[in-house]
């Protein structure tokens, strides 16, 4: 329908006051109206996300093109170092890309706000006077100078003093949550995880005082889950359950209530581990539905047979590694308890992250 022009002519104005009174006399017409703005604005959002939905894939679709015509290069090239050089050309702004993408999309939903305010709340209450802060960021320089620990032997686990542990909670716990974030909500779970069982549980190992854990959650609860058992591994487990039990399970109830207006029920165990030696009888294998390792890798020596046995273990859980170090990580490949198991490595961008998926979801 075209719409009314309004001529400024005596006789228009004459026949629009005449009308106007009529419809505002009935006062049905105001909820009308609203009603009818309500149903439209529902059409156009749903037009809006069909033409985004179009504009992305259309966008996706040249890139992967002009990728793909890139990745012909690889047909000359014979030597390692080049080939890598040449991954790393095409491939870095390709997942900057599709990494930045999803993190868009993702800012759309609001319960994202979750593991930001558990990160904001946990910093208010882990404070560090100025000689704790001097204490922390000594030994937080080391444990990320990876070269230089690498040369001297130094093995990061005894750097945890809780100055550390505290500057951790305020440096780096929203990173981990968003990494551990990034890298599970990008995967549809359907069938991979078993959501018919009451509580669903979480390992974080060297999960320190649960940030990938936070991030996970958020996607868990994102999804309708809401009642969880978790277990936090780690070297210095007794520290961390000191510095942030209490005020992490507090905090998550009260923001899992805010953001998704329903409280979580959740039981966190910090048990003691070592990622460079072998499970036994004091720590044996955990079972659980969902693994997660992030940052850790780097910071012991690298001792595959503690993930054989834990892969092994568990073929039907799934497992998100994610670190900076590539080394560890790409070396899982390897791995003969993968040999049966799907699994996705991304390693061009930092952090790099490996993804296991069960082996009830490959057909042998
Ligand atoms: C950088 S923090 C990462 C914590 C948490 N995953 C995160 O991303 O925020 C590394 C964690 O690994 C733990 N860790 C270091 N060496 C370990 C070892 N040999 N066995 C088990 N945990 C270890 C540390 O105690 C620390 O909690």
């Amino acid at each position: 329908m075209r719409p009314l022009k309004m001529l400024k002519t005596e006789e228009n104005s004459t026949i629009l006051s005449e009308k106007q009174p009529q419809i505002m006399d009935d006062p049905k017409q105001y909820e009308k109206d609203l009603l009818q703005t309500i149903e439209s604005k529902e059409q156009h959002i749903l037009y809006s996300l069909e033409r985004v939905k179009a504009y992305i894939l259309k966008e996706y679709r040249l890139k992967k093109e002009k990728a793909l015509k890139d990745m012909q290069q690889f047909e000359k090239i014979n030597d390692k170092e080049a080939a890598r050089a040449l991954a790393i050309h095409i491939g870095l702004p390709f997942t900057d890309y599709a990494k930045h993408l999803q993190e868009k999309l993702c800012n759309v939903m609001h319960t994202k706000q979750f593991y930001l305010n558990v990160n904001t709340e946990l910093g208010k209450v882990v404070k560090l006077d100025e000689k704790e802060l001097s204490i922390a960021k000594d030994n937080f320089d080391m444990v990320c100078n990876y070269q230089k620990r690498r040369e001297n032997g130094i093995p990061s686990e005894d750097l945890y003093t809780p100055e550390l542990m505290k500057y951790l909670i305020q440096r780096t716990f929203k990173k981990s949550a968003n990494d551990a974030y990034a890298a599970i909500s990008s995967i549809n779970l359907e069938g991979l995880v078993d959501f018919q069982k009451e509580y669903i549980r979480i390992c974080c190992i060297g999960g320190g005082p649960g940030s990938d854990l936070t991030g996970i959650l958020c996607y868990l609860m994102e999804l309708g889950h809401f009642k969880f058992e978790c277990f936090i591994y780690d070297y210095n487990h007794t520290n961390w359950e000191n510095v942030a039990a209490k005020p992490l399970l507090e905090i998550l109830k009260a923001q899992s209530k805010k953001s998704f207006g329903k409280e979580i029920e959740i039981s966190i165990k910090w048990v003691f581990c070592d990622i460079k030696s072998d499970w036994d009888d004091k720590t044996p294998i955990p079972s659980a539905d969902i693994f997660c390792s992030c940052w850790a890798l780097n910071e012991s020596i690298y001792y595959p047979k503690f993930w054989e046995d834990l892969i092994d273990a568990n073929k039907n859980a799934l497992f998100f590694l994610i670190d900076g170090d590539r080394y560890p990580i790409e070396n899982f490949r390897y791995f003969k308890s993968l040999s049966h198991r799907k699994f996705l490595y991304e390693g061009l961008e930092t952090p790099r992250r490996l993804t296991i998926f069960p082996v009830s979801t490959i057909d042998l």
